[in-house]
């Protein structure tokens, strides 16, 4: 059976980390507060020149080298945003052009949090159906850009950064064995962006009922995962690790106390990258990848939850 295989993963994080205690000299916070109702520690914040596409190419380019792929080879760049450099054309375009590809399929997604999810999801249909044989499929964000950061129950949550993998269409067990996708737009006001290009002309900035969020997350996540490894006709035990959104440190051990699944197989990242919205599952995935815990052949669910409603899950044979 033609699937999609995941053959090299990548990221990237701009040059600046702030710490908690660096925030909390101009924001009303403290590294007690996010700590404790988050996990976080410290975020990647973007600095001049360092923008969603180069993020994106540098993730995109260590992920094509790490599976021995040129970029002229790429037939499908996807990029999950939804903090594009330009309102259009889409930022895949720009890393297109960045990789020196001149001719492919290119265009973004934008499921906000769960971007990277349907962006897997689309291409991986994409090279069941014989579009391309081989995708690049990108997660990247600049949320520092959008955030209010006069508001200390939003800013201090987010960070900048990006995630990517190849995917190449092979015969076998490995690759993607099964995604599945949801939205439910009712839940529009509980986390979206005051602005936008027909609305108020502007960017606009994050805004967030968090409590709610929460609540949803935790029931949605454990439900969507549960979906996704009984439609790969797989059950939980046979999960070898869980690369879930990473938004916070209490919803991933709620989300695996629900699942019934021991914490040790989840990988966190949250404390260190904060919540990097559509590029937090590929950069999980690539530092689990490259600090050797991730091997080929183990089964993985990634899983997210954001804006829109929109939360999506997928069963990978790594
Ligand atoms: O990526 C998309 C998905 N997003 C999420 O999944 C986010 C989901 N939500 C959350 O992660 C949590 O709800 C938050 C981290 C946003 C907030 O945690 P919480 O435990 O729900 O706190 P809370 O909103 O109930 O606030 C508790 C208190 C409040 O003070 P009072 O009213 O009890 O006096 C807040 O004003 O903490 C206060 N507070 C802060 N204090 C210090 C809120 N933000 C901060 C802050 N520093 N940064």
């Amino acid at each position: 059976m033609r699937r999609a295989v995941i053959i090299g993963t990548g990221s990237a994080l701009p040059a600046r980390r702030v710490t908690n205690t660096e925030l909390a000299e101009t924001v009303d916070t403290s590294d007690e507060w996010i700590i404790a109702r988050t996990g976080i520690e410290a975020r990647y914040i973007a600095g001049e020149g360092e923008t969603t596409a180069s993020l994106a190419t540098e993730a995109a380019r260590k992920a094509l080298d790490a599976a021995g792929i040129a970029p002229s080879a790429v037939g499908l760049i996807i990029l999950a945003t939804a903090t594009p450099d330009q309102t259009f054309p889409a930022s895949a375009t720009k890393v297109q052009a960045a990789l020196g590809i001149n001719d492919c399929v290119a265009f973004d997604v934008q499921a906000v949090c769960s971007g990277f999810l349907y962006a897997l999801s689309v291409a991986e249909s994409m090279i069941r159906a014989g579009t391309a044989d081989v995708a690049v499929v990108i997660g990247a964000e600049t949320f520092s850009r959008i955030l209010d950061w006069d508001d200390r129950t939003t800013c201090v949550l987010f960070g900048d950064g990006a995630g990517a993998v190849v995917l190449q269409a092979q015969d076998g067990e490995r690759g993607v064995l099964a995604t599945r996708l949801h939205a439910d737009g009712r839940h529009n006001e509980l986390l979206y962006v005051d602005g936008g290009p027909s609305t108020t002309g502007t960017v606009g900035k994050l805004r967030m009922k968090g409590q709610e969020v929460f609540r949803h997350a935790v029931t949605n996540l454990a439900k969507v995962t549960n979906e996704v490894i009984e439609a790969a006709g797989l059950s939980v035990a046979d999960v070898d690790w869980i690369v879930p959104h990473q938004a916070n440190r209490r919803i991933l051990d709620a989300t695996a106390r629900k699942l019934g699944l021991a914490p040790e197989k989840i990988i966190i990242t949250v404390d260190q990258h904060a919540n990097t919205s559509a590029a937090s599952v590929p950069l999980a995935l690539d530092v689990a990848v490259r600090d050797g815990r991730i091997k080929p052949g183990d089964l993985l669910v990634l899983e997210a939850m954001g804006g829109g409603f929109t939360w999506a899950a997928a069963a990978v044979r790594y």
